[in-house]
């Protein structure tokens, strides 16, 4: 299985030629099938039209990841009720935590302006977690890192606090809805192997 390389592929193809039990720790932000097109210059991404498109994926997701670990998905207000139904009904995993990440600043919009995303804390066994201090309300700003302008860019120093709190160095992290990379990119900073899938080529040049 060849690392540290964004793969160009549909994460769900790709995630099925993987053997099982194969990544430590997944950290993924798919799209929240809302069919909404965030930021500035109203830029849509791929697979936004399809509410079931992580669902699908997190049957995928469980199969690959080892036993005793955890995967990081974040989500919105809007489709987690569907998404915790779908995680209890449908996959082994079991729901540990929801995470709050609050922006310092809100987006577009008007009446009740989006200042925060959700990261659902999914287990498959009983993992580890290595950080004394990780609260369940994470602060962190949104930087542009990179010159294509992903309009769901996260923020690095958030993913990296994720990526030591469930990993360590030479661990493999898997990214299967990866964008412009930003998971890669702590994981890199890390020491941590990872492999990141994305579908759209705009934002596999990164
Ligand atoms: C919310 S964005 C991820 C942004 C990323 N966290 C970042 O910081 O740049 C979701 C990404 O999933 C990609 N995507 C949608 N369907 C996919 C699929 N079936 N396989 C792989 N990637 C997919 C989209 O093109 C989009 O770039």
């Amino acid at each position: 299985m060849e690392t540290n390389k964004i793969i160009h592929a549909d994460c769900i193809e790709y995630m099925r030629t993987l053997p099982n039990n194969c990544v430590d720790l997944i950290i993924t932000d798919p799209p929240y099938g809302d069919n909404v097109a965030y930021g500035w210059n109203n830029k849509t991404i791929k697979n936004n039209e399809n509410p079931l498109i992580n669902c699908s994926a997190l049957v995928e997701m469980y199969r690959v990841l080892k036993r005793n670990r955890s995967l990081y998905l974040f989500t919105n207000w809007k489709h987690y009720p569907f998404l915790t139904e779908f995680v209890l009904r449908y996959t082994n995993f079991k729901i540990r935590h929801l995470v709050v990440w609050k922006k310092h600043n809100f987006g577009l919009g008007w009446a009740f302006r989006h200042q925060y995303e959700l990261i659902l804390i999914l287990e498959k066994g009983k993992p580890k977690y290595n950080l004394k201090d990780f609260s369940d309300v994470q602060t962190a700003s949104h930087i542009n890192h990179n010159k294509l302008n992903h309009p769901h860019e996260k923020p690095i120093d958030l993913l990296m606090k994720m990526v030591e709190h469930s990993s360590k160095k030479g661990d493999l992290v898997l990214d299967p809805f990866a964008g412009s990379g930003s998971t890669c990119k702590a994981c890199e900073k890390l020491e941590r192997k990872w492999i990141g899938v994305e579908l759209d080529e705009r934002w596999v040049k990164n």
